[in-house]
């Protein structure tokens, strides 16, 4: 790249831009040239302009994924700064080669797209443990590195939840819609642990069928938090019944609407989805949307026969005593 681009005007000189590597919903990344680390970096530059009283604030807030430097599945941001024109930049380790999630996963041997599931899932509970929710997973945040490792990124929406007082927490929306836990759409400062489970069973949703579990980015605002809290989440059976019973239970229990019928944590998600790797293939109880209906419920083929086995009997009784 000759020369650096306009909208990077004032960045520090420690930094060489070399390239522009894709635009994403919240700015650009670029591949860049750390000279004070003598090693390549990803530099993305955020959408939008921070109030000169906000800078420094908002530079905490990006750094606050630093402390999850070390994890092999986490891309933490090592720098963040303001430009004089206000914009904020962050930068953090360049995945070379690095392929978003949604993209590695497509005709990847269905166990072999679990255990990456169950990669990021490890990387988040990590993150949990230090008090960082990310808040916005997605395939985009996950890129599976040249050795297929999952390694998580962006966690420049994360809030830290020691101090209570996040960038996003204006209550406006910020993320993806299509990922988006339902309690995140109808207010960010309901965010938590749980909101990643659901992320995270979104990502195994994806893995499972190519989709996200509700295409809400197609609506416009309005219809997506009328209509988010009415969904239920198609089961990933109905775009491929050959998917495992105990599998899909444990998806769309992660994906529950309410939270509290949501796994208690990342790591017990990851666990769970361990011990189905292992063969532990039993049907697992789904959360209360689908028991109403009934219509997934590992023991309907069960109850359905317990039924015909009672009406035969009554029959048989009834012909018996007259
Ligand atoms: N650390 C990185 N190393 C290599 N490539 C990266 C890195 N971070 C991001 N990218 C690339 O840049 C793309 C855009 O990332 P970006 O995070 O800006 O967008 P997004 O994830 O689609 O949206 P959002 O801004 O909501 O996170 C990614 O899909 C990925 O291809
Ligand atoms: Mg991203």
């Amino acid at each position: 790249m000759s020369g650096i681009p306009a909208e990077l005007g004032g960045l520090e000189p420690r930094y060489e831009v070399r390239r522009e590597l894709a635009r994403g919903g919240m700015g650009v990344v670029y591949e860049a040239f750390d000279r004070v680390r003598g090693a390549p970096c990803a530099l993305k530059l955020l959408e939008g302009q921070v109030r000169r009283t906000q800078a420094a604030r908002f530079r905490r807030e990006a750094m606050l994924g630093a402390r999850l430097a070390g994890h092999p599945g986490i891309v933490a941001p090592y720098d963040a700064g303001v430009l004089p024109s206000r914009r904020l930049y962050c930068v953090m380790e360049l995945v070379e080669g690095g392929v978003p999630f949604d993209r590695y996963v497509r005709g990847l041997p269905r166990e072999r797209a679990v255990r990456l599931v169950v990669e990021v899932a490890r990387a988040v509970a990590y993150a949990h443990e230090r008090g960082v929710v990310h808040r916005d997973l997605k395939p985009a945040n996950v890129l599976v590195d040249a050795q297929g490792r999952a390694r998580l990124t962006d966690f420049g929406v994360a809030k830290n939840l020691d101090e209570g007082d996040g960038l996003t927490a204006t209550g406006a929306v910020v993320g993806t819609l299509d990922f988006m836990p339902p309690e995140q759409l109808l207010d960010s400062k309901r965010v938590d642990e749980r909101s990643d489970v659901y992320g995270l069973g979104a990502l195994l949703y994806v893995a499972l069928t190519g989709r996200p579990p509700l295409p809400l980015q197609r609506l416009s605002l309005r219809e997506a938090l009328l209509e988010a809290p009415e969904l239920t989440v198609p089961s990933p059976r109905q775009h491929d019944p050959s998917i495992d019973r105990g599998l899909a239970t444990l998806c769309l229990r992660a994906l529950a609407r309410n939270p509290a019928e949501r796994h208690e944590g990342a790591l017990v998600f990851a666990r769970d989805l361990e011990a189905w790797l292992d063969g532990d293939r039993a049907p697992r109880p789904l959360p209360s949307e689908h028991r109403r209906s009934g219509e997934l419920s590992p023991f309907a083929p069960a109850l359905v026969l317990a039924a015909g086995l009672a009406v035969l009997g009554a029959l048989a009784l009834f012909l018996w005593l007259r």
